[in-house]
């Protein structure tokens, strides 16, 4: 099976027919959309819940990749709304994330090695993701930029102008708030994963403009394009 979780912006799929099925793990219980017909190895999880109703810092992660996991998922790319901190990834475009820097502050259930018979497990990240997905979402489409380095903030609120000068030196090309507690329990769930990160903003004090983001009808385009992608990148053939 694979597997689109998707965020911001990207909270529906709407290229083929979908049913919904409430899933229960150990952590909780998550709505899935599953394809139907050809599309059957397809499932999609959004991951704020289909209503948009949960922060990045309250999202069940463990319950989201648990889900997955329990479906069979062995690839899943995640869809990130980020801000630019560099020219990188400029606002509007579609990139491809290449590391992460954790500052969620450890306050998230974020791992699923939590001792005794969960045992104590520390999963490599020097290779966070997959490279023959990125060879192959690159081969469906040369214009993916390399998105660099995304700092992952607790949030919900934005970060501060100080704040983002501060990410800038650590090397963060772009920010948001859900990539690395997610990927970290893809990876410990044995899923191969790549990230799409598109950018919807230039982050506090970059630029000159004041802080806005860009418009619902961009978003709407950049989100039919990735999910085009997603779902060319997983043909039924792929089963
Ligand atoms: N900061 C944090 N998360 C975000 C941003 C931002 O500027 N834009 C989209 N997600």
């Amino acid at each position: 099976m694979k597997a689109i979780i998707g965020g911001t912006g990207v909270d529906s799929l709407d290229l083929f027919s979908l049913r919904q099925q409430l899933v229960q793990t150990e952590y909780g219980s998550v709505t899935l959309f599953i394809g139907e017909d050809e599309m059957d190895h397809l499932i999609f999880l959004p991951r704020h819940g289909s209503a948009h109703s949960l922060p990045p810092h309250l999202i069940n992660y463990r319950a989201n990749v648990s889900a997955l996991a329990q479906f069979g998922v062995d690839e899943a790319i995640g869809i990130y709304a980020v801000g630019s901190i560099s020219e990188k990834l400029g606002v509007g475009q579609v990139g491809l994330v290449s590391d992460f820097i954790d500052l969620t502050g450890g306050t998230r259930e974020h791992t699923f090695f939590t001792g005794g018979e969960k045992q104590v497990v520390h999963i490599p990240m020097d290779r966070i993701f997959d490279a023959e997905l990125n060879r192959r979402l690159l081969a469906l489409d040369r214009s993916l930029v390399d998105a660099g380095v995304y700092a992952c903030t607790n949030g919900p609120r934005l970060e501060t102008c100080a704040e983002i000068r501060m990410l800038s030196t650590l090397g963060a090309d772009v920010v948001g708030m859900t990539l690395a507690t997610e990927v970290t329990l893809l990876r410990e769930a044995g899923i191969c994963t790549a990230s799409l990160a598109y950018s919807i903003n230039w982050a506090a004090g970059v630029g000159s403009d004041e802080f806005s983001f860009i418009g619902d009808e961009t978003i709407a385009h950049l989100k039919q394009r990735m999910t085009q992608l997603c779902c060319a990148l997983f043909p039924s053939s792929s089963r």
